[in-house]
């Protein structure tokens, strides 16, 4: 494990980078800023290493960046409708930051933040603790949220993501990570291959919201069953797509939400021989094909990062949860601790 500066945030705070490198020489860079995941780096299969992630070179990008690269997210991931939701007849507003409604936490959500961050290595594999506390209305959400998160880097070249929550009043969450990816390490990812265990997926309105349906994959763009190239169908004449504007829907897991990280997703790159897998016990996955990228945000090195330039596989509970009844719960319940985890592992073929 190294450190080294990483810039300061506009009130001058300054920022640590923490850099993990496995026996194999694997590397994942993690800054305190936002809990956010900066750069992994592993071979293709010839040996050549990359950066297979989109962000910033300092935590002032984070800062001002409306992308969400890497970042650790919360307290809620994705949209809640109109900015509010009840528990138990009380209503919550939350700030609208995605046209009616609440995104990824709200203006200040968990990637812009400061985290508490310690070495937990000791004699296993590299690891980092990072803590967070938010307090009781912070961003409208009601309860003091007290939220772990450990990233751990295995020689088996698996990023680990183990998150754990408690609350002292009753609460929503909704924890996951937004790490983008490029397993080429470079141009689009419309020729990689994608499978995702899922029969189902959440179908959206306009503005993202799901319907509360759960439709079947089957016969739509959206059966990812099978591997599939990811721009064999993007472009297809398609409601949902096109509220997407490609892919950014929820996939409803076929393991439900298991005890255990179930295998959930593959992602394979056939030109450089990048292999990713993503494991969790979540029960839901954001597919999300970088739509909104369009070129004028200049990330790491000042590369342009243009449209579909990376992916997301952001593990989750379902987009909206708190205003359907019918989806697996994100209440959090004082005296009860939330944990959940997630492992992006990688390889070649
Ligand atoms: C959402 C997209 C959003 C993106 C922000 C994804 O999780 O589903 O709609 O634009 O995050 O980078």
């Amino acid at each position: 494990m190294t450190q080294q500066a990483f810039g300061k945030t506009a009130d001058g705070t300054p920022a640590t980078l923490y850099t993990m490198t496995n026996k194999n020489g694997m590397q994942v860079a993690i800054t305190n800023y936002g809990g956010t995941v900066v750069s992994i780096k592993v071979p293709d299969r010839k040996g050549t290493i990359a950066d297979v992630t989109h962000g910033y070179d300092d935590a002032a990008g984070y800062e001002t960046g409306k992308a969400y690269f890497g970042g650790t997210i919360g307290r809620y991931g994705n949209r809640i409708a109109h900015g509010t939701f009840s528990i138990d007849g009380v209503q919550y507003a939350l700030p609208k930051n995605d046209g009616e409604n609440t995104l990824h936490g709200g203006l200040m959500g968990f990637n812009k933040v400061f985290w508490t961050v310690k070495d937990i290595s000791g004699n296993g594999p590299v690891a980092l603790q990072l803590d967070y506390v938010s307090k009781d209305g912070e961003e409208g959400f009601p309860g003091k949220l007290t939220v772990r998160v450990i990233f751990t880097l295995t020689d088996s070249d698996e990023l680990k993501i183990n998150y754990a929550a408690t609350t002292d009043k009753k609460t929503v969450l909704n924890l996951t990570n937004h790490t983008y990816f490029n397993l080429g390490g470079s141009g689009t990812i419309l020729e990689e291959e994608l499978m995702l265990a899922a029969d189902k997926f959440t179908p959206v309105d306009k503005g993202l919201i799901p319907t509360g349906v759960l439709q079947p994959v089957a016969g739509t763009p959206f059966d990812f069953r099978k591997p599939m190239v990811i721009g064999s169908r993007i472009g297809d004449d398609e409601e949902q797509l096109k509220f997407g504007r490609g892919y950014d829907h929820n996939w409803v897991l076929n393991s439900k939400g298991s005890a255990k990280p179930s295998l959930v997703a593959t992602v394979f790159d056939t030109k450089s021989g990048r292999k990713m897998e993503v494991w969790t016990t979540e029960p839901g996955i954001q597919f999300y094909t970088g739509n909104f990228l369009d070129g004028t945000i200049k990330g790491k090195g000042g590369t342009p990062y243009v449209l579909r330039s990376a992916l997301c596989l952001e593990t989750q509970h379902f987009p909206d949860s708190p205003n359907h009844p019918s989806f697996p719960t994100t209440e959090l319940l004082p005296g009860a601790k939330f944990s959940s985890e997630t492992i992006y592992k990688f390889s070649t073929k």
